[in-house]
């Protein structure tokens, strides 16, 4: 029979690569807690209206990313979330959750798009997304990017850059959409087809093109940013006052104009060139309209999302396999009654509070020992018909000491002093890891 394949897009993480992942989440929680963001988890699976409304319908994604399909059971159009933003204020709306006091709140988990599959893009990827609600002023814009950059310190990721710019209000964007058409529409001979077809639709996408023939003309097109109001450049000044007294350096990029429709005033990516084509690791702003546009309350918010495959790729694997724990122990077993007190003596340990892996699967003293080492555990607890009528157990350290042999009721104490650096631990006070 023919051996079946995942999706083209959608990869397996393997163990190895799952424990780093976890690793990486370690550090993600922790980093978040620091600065008083608090979890949510939302459904994979959304009403398609729900991100037509907030992405915006003359999107790459909504026009051609997104796995949408039919509830056969009961017909109502579902969609395959294709990035947090979208859920979260979905959700945050329907339980109320801003009646009070702003919230700050982030997620994890796979987003899904329909998109070319190559090296950093993915039809089924993961996102960290962090979303502060019912915050107005730039202080937020400017801690969200700060709190970026001390998640690349803490992950000791060089090379990221920051780009920022201001899309002003819906209003000044409406008047530069107005100049941008007649200006395009003054050269619409030289526009290509994409162009020519987002023309009255989304013309702010156009300067995104990636066509080299159009540079030019994009160059000269009208700039958002001679529309912009006072409020606008104040909130803008002010974010970038906030990120020079942070020393994060910047560069504003008027031509970054985001592909969701939901941003307004501050925008920003971080992007490095050592991912080649796709070199954004994370992306945000602020969406003061996408509550009341989603039926809720009229509340300001900004946030971004990092794309975590992109930002695995960066992290060093050696870095990351120092925060892997491996279990402590392995207990080997051979002989009448071994197995038995192999079971016990395992659970005790774990009682006591070691990651135990008991050998399951039989064999050799020797493959199990090879297991054992494999495993990367600490020690081979070692127990053969002789250890057991003498309800004692062989403790071979496995990365350096002394093989010794210990009473049952000794086997934690001397794994806790072996893993603090002590090795034999007979002169020391009776602890609390004698077992019963
Ligand atoms: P986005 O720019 O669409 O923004 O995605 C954020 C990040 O997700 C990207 O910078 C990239 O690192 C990663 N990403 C996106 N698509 C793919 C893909 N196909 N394969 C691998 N990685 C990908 C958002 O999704 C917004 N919801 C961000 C946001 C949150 N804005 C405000 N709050």
């Amino acid at each position: 029979m023919s051996k079946l394949q995942a999706v083209r897009g959608m990869n397996d993480i393997l163990p190895d690569e799952a424990e780093r992942w976890e690793a990486f989440e370690t550090v993600v929680r922790d980093w978040l807690r620091a600065y008083g963001y608090r979890p949510i988890r939302m459904p994979l699976l959304e009403h398609t209206p729900l991100f037509k409304r907030a992405i915006g319908e003359v999107t790459d994604i909504v026009e051609k990313e997104m796995y949408s399909f039919e509830d056969a059971l009961n017909g109502e159009n579902l969609t395959l979330r294709p990035e947090g933003t979208a859920s979260c204020v979905r959700a945050i709306t329907e339980h109320n959750l801003l009646y009070d006091s702003p919230r700050k709140l982030w997620y994890m988990g796979p987003m899904f798009r329909h998109e070319r599959p190559q090296k950093g893009r993915y039809r089924q990827f993961h996102q960290v997304g962090v979303e502060a609600l019912g915050y107005a002023g730039p202080d937020i814009d400017a801690e969200l990017i700060i709190m970026c950059q001390r998640l690349w310190d803490d992950l000791d990721l060089m090379g990221i850059k920051l780009e920022i710019n201001s899309l002003g209000s819906p209003e000044e964007r409406l008047r530069h959409r107005a100049e941008l058409i007649s200006y395009f529409e003054a050269h619409e001979t030289a526009l290509d087809e994409d162009a020519r077809r987002r023309l009255h639709s989304n013309p702010l996408r156009i300067l995104d093109t990636k066509n080299p023939a159009m540079q030019t003309l994009v160059e000269a097109a009208p700039k958002l940013s001679d529309y912009l109001g006072s409020e606008s450049t104040d909130h803008f000044a002010a974010i970038q006052e906030r990120l020079l007294a942070a020393n994060i350096p910047f560069r504003i990029n008027p031509r970054l104009v985001r592909g969701l429709d939901y941003y307004n005033l501050t925008v920003f990516e971080w992007v490095t060139d050592q991912l080649g084509a796709q070199g954004t690791v994370c992306a945000g702003g602020r969406y003061d309209g996408l509550i009341a546009q989603l039926g809720g309350k009229p509340a300001p918010a900004a946030g971004f999302a990092m794309g975590v495959e992109r930002l695995m790729s960066l992290w060093n694997t050696v870095q990351a396999d120092a925060l892997i724990e491996r279990p402590e122990a392995y207990v080997v077993h051979s002989g009448a009654g071994a197995e038995a007190a192999a079971f016990r003596l395992a659970e005790q340990l774990r009682d006591a509070g070691f990651a135990t892996l008991m050998h399951c699967g039989g064999g050799s003293f020797k493959s199990q020992m090879k297991r054992a080492d494999a495993s990367g555990a600490d020690v081979a607890l070692i127990l053969g018909e002789d250890e057991v009528r003498a309800d004692e157990v062989t403790f071979k350290p496995l990365r350096g000491g002394e093989q010794v042999r210990v009473s049952r009721g000794e086997v934690a104490q001397q794994l806790a002093m072996l893993l603090l650096g002590g090795g034999d631990a007979d002169d020391e006070e009776e602890t609390a890891f004698t077992l019963q």
